[in-house]
């Protein structure tokens, strides 16, 4: 993948706005268990009784999969710190992790949903759980980042190259 001297406007502002409907699917999972169960009861198919957490999760993949084509197309840039090739393994890797489980996540939900495999909601809870402390683990990082080692890296995904 290519290597760039900074993101776009297009990925940063996908960025924020997956990051957003992302922490909005996991609050909004509460009580999906009970609509799935009667879902199924009521033999139900389709968009027919879809729910919050149902709109926001199906919007989410979408946006992953262009983002995904973006970041194919566009690459992105290298380690913002120039530190140590741990560090920057630990980046990549933690991006790579939360690529995966953002197509995780809703591939999951949507076969628990819409295929009403009722035993693969467990384990879509589990990966929409892991996605959500994982991103928590990352924006601390950014954060740390930015503050402590000052290396200008919340400033890469708020700014577009020039
Ligand atoms: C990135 C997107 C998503 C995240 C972060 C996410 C997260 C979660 C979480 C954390 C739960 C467990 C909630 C709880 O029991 O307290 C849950 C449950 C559920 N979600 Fe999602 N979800 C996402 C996308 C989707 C999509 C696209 C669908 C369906 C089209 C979906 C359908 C469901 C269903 C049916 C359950 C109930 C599972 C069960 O208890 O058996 N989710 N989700
Ligand atoms: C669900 C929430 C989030 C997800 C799934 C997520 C995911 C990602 C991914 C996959 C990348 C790598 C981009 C690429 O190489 O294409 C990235 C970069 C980045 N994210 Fe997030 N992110 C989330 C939330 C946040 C938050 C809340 C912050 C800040 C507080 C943040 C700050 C950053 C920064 C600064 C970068 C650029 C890192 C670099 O250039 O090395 N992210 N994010």
């Amino acid at each position: 993948m290519s290597s760039r001297s900074g993101y776009s406007r297009l990925q940063i502002g996908l960025h924020w706005l997956i990051a957003l409907l992302i922490f909005a699917g996991w609050f909004t999972g509460e009580g999906m268990g009970r609509a799935l169960h009667d879902r199924l009861q009521a033999g139900s198919t389709g968009f027919s009784d879809a729910t919050v957490h149902v709109w926001l999760g199906v919007g989410i993949f979408a946006l992953i999969a262009i983002r995904i084509l973006v970041r194919l197309m566009q690459g992105a840039p290298a380690a913002a710190h120039g530190g140590s090739a741990l560090m920057d393994a630990a980046a990549v890797w933690g991006h790579r992790v939360l690529y995966l489980l953002m197509i995780l996540a809703p591939l999951g939900g949507v076969v628990t949903w819409f295929v009403g495999i009722e035993s693969a909601g467990e384990i879509h809870a589990l990966i929409g759980n892991a996605l959500f402390f994982v991103a928590l683990a990352h924006a601390a990082a950014a954060i740390l980042h930015q503050v402590v080692l000052k290396d200008g890296t919340l400033t890469r995904m708020v700014r577009p190259r020039g």
